[in-house]
């Protein structure tokens, strides 16, 4: 960050003195009036509730311009890294700021592989829940749980240990979350196998069981691979945000990326994706492609409370350039399973073109977010419902931790505490309770 040449003036119509604040400028996107000492200069907070103008931090990972419809990880274009990097790649770039060299990456893949497996005792804490237990309750508890099993490696302020804790979020998020699913349908958990890719022991863990042999479906771990990617990273969103609240205060990474998990259960954040599969199951229940229509009209009533779910974003107001390329991975996939004709995919397709050509819509620069096309792709692979913002959670990890690190070594970096605008009562004097 360096300082432009020009100032921001601050001036009030009740005759105090006006304040100065520098503007400071990132390597790309809009500048931003550092106004760390407003409240020492003039005793006077900013009000931005959802943070609509504030940048809470200064990074260097991720960067969205919300106009042009672009997402770079690191300097990298969403595009080129989905097409010509896998997964762990992908997350060695977070972490390290560069691609890795051959060696590098094989060095990176051997150490996350060599963490894949879990305690023997989280079976034992995983039984605990009841079958029927929302995967993200499950999640959240499995990570959180993480900080009870590996003590060595909760000290945020050490480098070798936020290291090693990296390498275990990223290795065991599969296999809790394939634990998870498993417990749900009752079939017994299947250990990874560290013979294979990362994204294939996913799919494995998740699809296998133990009376056959498993036969790994490239299209499939293709599509999942892409999923990860996709959802690695998006710079400062709510659960990004809450990750560095979270760990501001010092707690462990496993306890920070918990908290992350739990925010990204909400359906306005990875929710979307579950969301928008079953506002599609109900459109089919009320009579599919012909309801569109009527379904369109209700989400437009402001009385309603009903949207579009996978359509809209905060910092997207043109096409969101994953929902872009999970869209050539959707059609992929349905060609590949034969699924093109399926009524579902067929309607999710006919309200994303009604949807595109609506003015409501239009107007409001409303476009497919990613969430539309990955829940449909992760119900063609087999991936239930419920189970999608784990997949979500698991890719976000890495991005969660490259941003935890970040605000770690940050020389700048203070406990996340903001201010209130206080409407309550004034200091009262509490009545006795015969008076009240
Ligand atoms: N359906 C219908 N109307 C919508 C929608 C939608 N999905 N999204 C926004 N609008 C309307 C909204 O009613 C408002 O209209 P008006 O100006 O007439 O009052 C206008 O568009 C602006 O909406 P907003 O709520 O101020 O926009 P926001 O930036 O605060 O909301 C959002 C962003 C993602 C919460 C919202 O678009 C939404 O709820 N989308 C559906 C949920 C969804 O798909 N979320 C996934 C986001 S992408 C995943 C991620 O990166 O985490």
């Amino acid at each position: 960050m360096t300082a432009a040449n020009q100032k921001a003036t601050l001036s009030f119509s009740d005759g105090s003195p006006s304040v100065d604040f520098p503007i400071l400028k990132g390597t790309v996107g809009p500048d931003v009036i550092d106004i760390r000492k407003l409240y020492g200069s003039t005793g006077k907070f900013t009000f931005d509730p959802g943070f609509l103008s504030t940048a809470s931090c200064q990074s260097s990972i991720t960067y969205i311009d919300g106009d042009k419809g672009e997402l770079l990880y690191r300097g990298y274009p969403i595009e080129q890294l989905a097409t010509k990097c896998d997964f762990l790649e992908t997350c060695y770039l977070l972490l390290n700021g560069e691609l890795p060299n051959a060696p590098q990456k094989s060095d990176f893949v051997a150490r996350v592989t060599q963490h894949t497996m879990v305690n023997e005792q989280m079976h034992f804490f995983l039984r605990g829940f009841r079958r029927d237990a929302h995967p993200m309750a499950v999640l959240t508890g499995l990570v959180g749980a993480l900080s009870a099993f590996y003590p060595d490696s909760m000290n945020l302020n050490d480098p070798h240990q936020r290291e090693i804790s990296a390498i275990r979020l990223i290795a065991k998020l599969p296999t809790l979350v394939a634990m998870a699913y498993k417990y749900s349908i009752g079939q017994p958990f299947i250990y990874p196998n560290n013979d294979l890719s990362y994204t294939a022991n996913f799919t494995r863990m998740m699809f296998a069981t133990p009376c056959e042999d498993y036969k790994v479906n490239d299209v499939l771990v293709r599509a999942l691979d892409r999923i990860f990617i996709l959802h690695a990273d998006h710079e400062q969103n709510a659960s990004t945000s809450t990750v560095r609240l979270c760990a501001s205060s010092g707690t462990n990474p496993f306890a920070a990326i918990a908290a992350g998990v739990a925010c990204l259960w909400g359906p306005a954040h990875g929710g979307a994706n579950e969301a928008a599969l079953n506002m599609l199951y109900d459109i089919q229940a009320q009579g599919g492609v012909e309801k569109i229509g009527e379904f369109i009209t209700k989400v437009k009533d402001k009385n309603s409370s009903v949207r579009l779910m996978g359509f809209g974003h905060r910092v997207y107001k043109n096409y969101d350039p994953r929902a872009k390329l999970m869209r050539e991975t959707c059609h992929e996939v349905l060609v590949a399973l034969g699924l093109e004709n399926d009524p579902l995919f067929k309607l999710a397709m006919a309200l994303e073109k009604i949807a595109l050509e609506d003015d409501y819509f239009v107007q409001r620069k409303l476009y497919p977010n990613v969430d539309f096309y990955s829940g449909i792709v992760q119900k063609a692979v087999g991936i239930p419902v419920s189970l999608f913002t784990a997949i979500f959670a698991l890719a976000r990890t890495v991005g969660w931790i490259a941003q935890l690190n970040e605000m770690i070594t940050d020389p700048e970096y203070k406990i996340g505490r903001p201010r209130q605008l206080f409407t309550g009562a004034a200091t009262r004097d509490v009545p006795d309770i015969s008076a009240r």
